[in-house]
């Protein structure tokens, strides 16, 4: 093992993150407007998601997903909290602005909402009327909307004659009409059958990887998880879970190659994994110092992690180098002593962090967990 002659002022730590399509913080909401009607319905709720996530959302009817649906989309004016959509604050926004903001989005809703009297083709080509003015254009993405939801020999029928699967797939061709950057979906399969349902998602599926759409569906479909890269599950009134599903796959795949995680349940690593955030480090920066405070545990996703002691004699020694799948920072979590070791990015490094609470909490969870960061605390000493 080579000597560490570490950089003596190394670069500070930053952060990078994606920017959000959708936030959402201390979002709470009220129905009713005398004291005695008036209800709380949503409760501090915090939620972000990122330029092309498909997000699922699930929860018992009453816990608040339409309610928190329609306030994402500037259907309900916000009363208290922050919501920012596609830039836009709309806490901040009023009557017509909000309006402007709608036009961005896709509402796919429960009740269609589809205009009786209009064919399938002027319903969606009423939507495109309200970003585009030539006549030509509309009547062609209007048709090659809902000829891409299998409706070619249907675009002349008025929802009367439609089955209810149809008409559903006509509101989702308006939805779609104007490629919209954010799509919202209350229960957009409900009404389909398993093989128009799949063409739904997969279409949403596409539209996420092609053009960056996000989307955020409500639904208690189980058959169309698959498609989900986040899923967000409430219950009266607050968001009690969220899970970003391809990370906590790979935050579980790493704590499965490694003895200390390789036992628990799935559930527990799951708890862990959706506790987890990201973190960027460039290389030569300091992850962690000596001597200060243990705040975070992480685990390596890519890249490579110097662990840096003293000697007897003050000098410094590098006692490790960490690779992807290990982990660090666990033993001042748990003794409460400060840092013991330093650590420092020998590469740009992408790390998962659990914070105090969190590793506290997965740990409290878990005997057999806290018993293996024992043993190997306890070895190290
Ligand atoms: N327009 C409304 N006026 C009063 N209460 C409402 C209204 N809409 C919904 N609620 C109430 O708000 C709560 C959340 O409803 P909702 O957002 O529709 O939940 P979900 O979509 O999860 O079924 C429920 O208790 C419901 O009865
Ligand atoms: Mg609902």
């Amino acid at each position: 093992m080579s000597e560490a002659t570490a950089d003596p002022r190394p670069r500070s730590s930053t952060f990078r993150r994606a920017e959000p399509v959708l936030r959402v913080e201390r979002l709470n909401h009220w129905y009713g407007d005398t004291d005695e009607t008036r209800k709380q319905v949503l409760f501090d709720n915090e939620l972000q998601v990122a330029c092309g996530e498909i997000v699922i959302m699930t929860g018992p009817s009453g816990s608040g997903k339409t309610t928190l649906l329609s306030l994402l989309g500037a259907l309900r004016t916000v009363q208290e909290g922050e919501i920012e959509v596609l830039g836009q604050p709309l806490h901040r926004l009023r009557g017509r602005q909000l309006v402007q903001v709608r036009r961005d989005i896709g509402f796919i809703f429960q009740a269609h909402n589809l205009f009786g009297s209009l064919t399938a083709l002027q319903n969606v080509s009423m939507a495109l009327e309200l970003k585009e003015n030539d006549r030509t254009r509309i009547h062609n993405r209007a048709v090659e909307v809902l000829a891409s939801l299998g409706l070619l020999e249907r675009i002349h029928y008025k929802p009367a004659r439609l089955s209810g699967g149809q008409r559903q797939r006509v509101a989702i061709a308006r939805a779609l009409a104007n490629r919209p950057k954010l799509i919202l979906a209350d229960e957009p399969t409900a009404a389909l059958d398993e093989q128009s349902g799949r063409e739904v998602v997969n279409l949403l599926k596409k539209l996420a990887n092609e053009e960056g759409c996000t989307s955020l569906i409500v639904t208690h479909d189980n058959r169309i998880l698959d498609v989900a890269d986040r899923i967000v599950g409430m219950a009266n009134g607050r968001i009690k879970s969220n899970v970003l599903l391809q990370r906590a796959i790979e935050i579980c795949e790493f704590l499965k190659q490694s003895e200390t995680f390789a036992h628990l349940s799935t559930s527990t690593l799951t708890n862990i994994a959706e506790a987890m955030e990201t973190e960027s480090h460039p290389s030569g920066s300091i992850v962690i110092r000596r001597g200060d405070e243990g705040e975070k545990f992480y685990i390596i996703k890519s890249g490579e992690v110097d662990i840096i002691t003293p000697r007897v004699d003050g000098s410094e020694a590098k006692v490790a180098t960490l690779h992807k799948g290990q982990y660090f920072g666990e033993a001042s979590l748990m003794t409460g002593e400060p840092r013991n070791a330093t650590a420092i990015a020998r590469q740009d490094v992408e790390l998962y962090t659990l914070d105090k609470p969190n590793f506290q909490a997965a740990i409290a969870s878990s005997e057999p967990f806290r018993k293996e960061l024992e043993k190997i605390l306890f070895q190290r000493q």
